[in-house]
C-alpha cells in the first residue's frame, strides 16, 4: 500500500462540487461513431467528505448507506450508491487509510433526467475523497477515478459526461478520440432552455433499443449517422461564427437533429408534444440525452430566456434557463 499519502487528523473535511451537463447534439449517434457536443450547466452536486472512525456512511437524496467496513463487496451496496462507495474504497486502499469516510451529498440536479447527476456525483465525490485522504486530486486524477466509479454501474459509460463535469465548458466527444474542449464566447450568443418531461429514463434500455433499430434498418441508419456527422460539423462552424446568428442557426440544427432522433425511435408522445411547444416559442428544440423520457432543450436569444421560461411554466412544464458552467470541478 502507498505510504506517500499523509492523513488528516480526525474531523478533517474536504468539499467539492461539480456541474451537470446537457448533450447539445449527437446523442445515440455518438455510440455508433459520430461526435457529440456537450456542455456543463449551472446545476451542481456538492459533496462533503469527513473522516470518521470506521466504514462508509453516505447521506444523499437518492438514499443512505451506513456500513462499518471499507472492504464490503461492491455488489452488497445499493446500486445507486455503488459509485460513491467505490470511490471511498479505492481511494482508501490507495492511501493505506483504515478509518472511515462520511459523505454528505446535496444536489441541484434531478436524477434520471439525463442531466448528468451521476457523473457530477462521481466527480465531486472523487475530488472530495482524494483531497480528504491527501492524495493527488488533480483534475486528471479526479476524472480517472470518477469514470472508473461510473463504470461500476454503467460499464459502457463513455466518460463524456464526467469530462464535462470535471472540466466545465463545452466539449466534443467521440469514441475514437475522446474529448476536446470547444472555445466559446461568454455570453455564448445563445440561450438554452431545459424542460424535464418528468419521465425517468433508462439510458441502457434506450441504447439497446437503438441497436435493435439499427439491425433492422442498417442502410437507413448509416445514412443517418452520415447526416448527423455533417450536422455536428455545421454546429461547430456555427459556434465559431457570428454571435447574432447563433441562436437561430443552432435552433434550426436542433430541429433537424430531433428529426433524426425521431427516425431512430427515441422520442415519444409526451416528449414530442413538449418539443412542439418549446419549438413554437424558440428557434428549435430537441431531446437531450437518451430519450424515452428525461429532458429536451431549446435554443433562443439570451434576452428571451425569462419570457420563454414564464410561458413554459405557465403551461405546466418543469423547466429552467441553463447557463453554460465554465468552472467545472470546484474544491473548497
Ligand atoms: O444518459 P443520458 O441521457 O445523458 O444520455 C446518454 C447518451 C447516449 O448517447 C444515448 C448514450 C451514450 O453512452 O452516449
Amino acid at each position: 500500500m502507498s505510504t506517500t499519502a499523509h492523513h488528516h487528523t480526525s474531523g478533517a473535511a474536504a468539499c467539492a462540487s461539480a456541474p451537470g451537463k446537457v448533450i447539445l447534439f449527437g446523442e445515440h449517434f455518438v455510440v455508433h461513431g459520430t461526435d457529440a457536443i456537450l456542455c456543463a450547466i449551472n446545476r451542481r452536486v456538492s459533496i462533503t467528505a469527513t473522516e470518521t472512525a470506521n466504514g462508509v456512511k453516505i447521506r444523499s437524496c437518492i438514499g443512505n448507506i451506513n456500513t462499518d467496513s471499507l472492504d464490503a463487496p461492491i455488489n452488497s451496496i445499493k446500486t445507486a450508491l455503488r459509485p460513491l462507495y467505490y470511490i471511498a474504497q479505492t481511494a482508501s486502499r490507495r492511501a493505506g487509510f483504515r478509518r472511515g469516510i462520511n459523505l454528505d451529498v446535496t444536489s441541484e440536479i434531478p436524477s434520471g433526467a439525463g442531466l448528468g447527476s451521476s457523473s457530477a456525483c462521481c466527480a465531486a465525490g472523487a475530488a472530495a475523497v482524494l483531497r480528504l485522504l491527501g492524495l493527488d486530486a488533480s483534475r486528471e486524477k479526479v476524472l480517472g477515478l470518477a469514470v472508473d466509479a461510473e463504470r461500476v454501474i454503467f460499464p459502457d459509460a463513455s466518460g463524456a459526461d464526467t469530462a464535462a463535469s470535471v472540466l466545465g465548458g463545452m466539449l466534443t466527444y467521440s469514441r475514437q478520440s475522446g474529448y476536446t474542449n470547444i472555445p466559446f464566447d461568454s455570453p455564448p450568443g445563445f440561450g438554452l432552455i431545459v424542460a424535464n418531461s418528468g419521465i425517468i429514463h433508462d439510458t441502457e434500455h434506450m441504447v439497446r433499443q437503438v441497436e435493435n433499430h439499427k439491425k433492422r434498418n442498417s442502410s437507413e441508419f448509416s445514412l443517418l449517422c452520415q447526416k448527423e456527422s455533417e450536422l455536428i460539423l455545421k454546429v461547430l462552424e456555427i459556434l465559431r461564427g457570428h454571435d447574432s446568428l447563433k441562436a437561430a442557426e443552432l435552433g434550426r440544427m436542433a430541429t433537424r437533429n430531433q428529426s433524426y432522433l425521431e427516425s431512430i425511435g427515441v422520442s415519444n408522445e409526451r416528449l414530442g408534444e413538449m418539443i412542439r411547444v418549446m419549438r413554437s416559442l424558440t428557434y428549435g428544440a430537441k431531446i437531450t440525452g437518451a430519450g424515452g423520457g428525461g429532458c429536451a432543450i431549446a435554443f433562443t436569444k439570451e434576452d428571451r430566456l425569462a419570457k420563454i421560461y414564464d410561458e413554459l411554466i405557465g403551461r405546466g412544464y418543469d423547466c429552467f434557463a441553463a447557463k453554460i458552467d465554465c468552472a467545472g470541478l470546484n474544491t473548497f
